[in-house]
């Protein structure tokens, strides 16, 4: 079996990428000429240049697949990011699914975000079908968040339409992913940053999280998961930040969090941002209201559709966090623990 794979040179693609590999399964992936490609150096894979605007380039990639594995994908709040947000989790998604559709390619699992799912409390968390809150409330009408929610939700919109059309089309919803290979980091930042410096607050909010290689492996077990037209939340450990951070803590030999974050903050970083957001755009990126509000906010998911449909394993989240650190300390990104405690001395 042939499957084509987007955003395998990014984090949770080149886990991917891996489960594909491992299962003996053939892999091309899509490449651009600016791609860091340490994630899949060393690994038996085909690379293809391919633009994702570019119809006829796509098809010619896609000929003797039997499925797509599209998990490129970027939350932008830059200026700018919007669009770029859309060409790729939209205009890319029709893109492929056209093209899967003429040349004949059976299954594709689009890679969406919790963001367009709903979520419970930690007694009661929330499932795929539990109603979505009214994305005006939760993240404004004109922020990033708002348009990393709308263009993951009209992207799953044609993929499920493809699915009516004959497609074998699987969504999945990854929550909050942690392991090895985050270069840039996006999920892992915050492993990152507590094995720099003591982090004295927590913030106040909670999410669902899940190990990376799981999602690969559960992403491959999507691929031919019967009937199409699933979707699956990938997740799997409900757990405060509080909690994370301070698993987070022992793994790395840091010292816990010991308060949590003062809402007024929380607010007043949201105001500061949104205040130079109007100055200059750059000046407030990473400063978004929205994004530092979900923060604080306690959102819990169940995975156990995934669990049981994808097989999704429950690695303990410790297990990721001493994954991604071991692999941020073998990049150099952060000194060994032995050695970063005498250099505290
Ligand atoms: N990390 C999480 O916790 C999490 C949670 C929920 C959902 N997700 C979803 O998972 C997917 C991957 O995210 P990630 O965390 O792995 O991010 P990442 O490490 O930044 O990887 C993003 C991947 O997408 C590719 N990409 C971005 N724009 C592209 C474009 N215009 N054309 C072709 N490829 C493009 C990147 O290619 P280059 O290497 O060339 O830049 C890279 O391979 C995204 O769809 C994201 O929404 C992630």
């Amino acid at each position: 079996m042939r499957v084509f794979v987007t955003g395998g040179t990014g984090f949770l693609g080149t886990h991917v990428v891996r489960a594909h590999v491992e299962a003996g399964d053939e892999v091309r992936c899509l490449v651009r000429a600016s791609s860091p490609t340490l994630a899949l150096d060393g690994l038996p894979v085909e690379r293809v240049e391919v633009a994702l605007d570019r119809p006829a380039e796509i098809r010619k990639a896609l000929e003797g697949c039997d499925g797509i594995q599209h998990v490129a994908g970027l939350f932008d709040c830059s200026p700018g990011g919007a669009e770029r947000m859309r060409a790729v989790h939209v205009d890319a998604t029709r893109h492929l699914v056209e093209a899967a559709l003429d040349v004949g390619v059976p299954r594709f699992v689009l890679c969406s975000s919790t963001v367009t799912v709903g979520w419970g409390t930690m007694e009661r968390p929330a499932d795929e079908d539990t109603p979505p809150p009214d994305p005006d409330r939760v993240y404004g009408r004109n922020t990033g968040l708002r348009a990393y929610h709308d263009t993951k939700q009209e992207g799953e919109t044609i993929a499920l339409e493809a699915a009516r059309r004959g497609l074998g089309v699987v969504v999945t919803y990854p929550d909050y992913v942690i392991g090895p290979w985050d270069q840039k980091p996006t999920s892992n930042a915050m492993i990152l940053q507590m094995a720099r410096h003591w982090i004295p607050f927590w913030p106040r909010g909670g999410k669902c999280f899940v190990d990376a290689a799981d999602c690969g492996r559960a992403h491959r077990a999507a691929l031919f998961h019967d009937p199409p037209g699933r979707r699956y939340i990938l997740g799997i450990h409900n757990l405060t930040y509080r909690d994370f951070m301070t698993r987070v803590a022992h793994v790395v030999g840091q010292v816990p969090p010991v308060m949590p974050l003062p809402r007024t903050a929380t607010r007043l970083v949201g105001l500061a941002g949104a205040a130079l957001s109007r100055v200059d755009p750059h000046l407030a990126i990473g400063l978004d209201r929205q994004v530092l509000e979900t923060t604080a906010a306690l959102r819990f998911r169940d995975g156990s559709r995934a669990r049981a449909d994808l097989g999704l394993s429950q690695t303990p989240i410790e297990t990721s966090i001493e994954a991604a650190y071991r692999w941020f300390v073998d990049q150099g990104r952060v000194p060994r623990r032995g050695a970063r405690l005498l250099h505290f001395r």
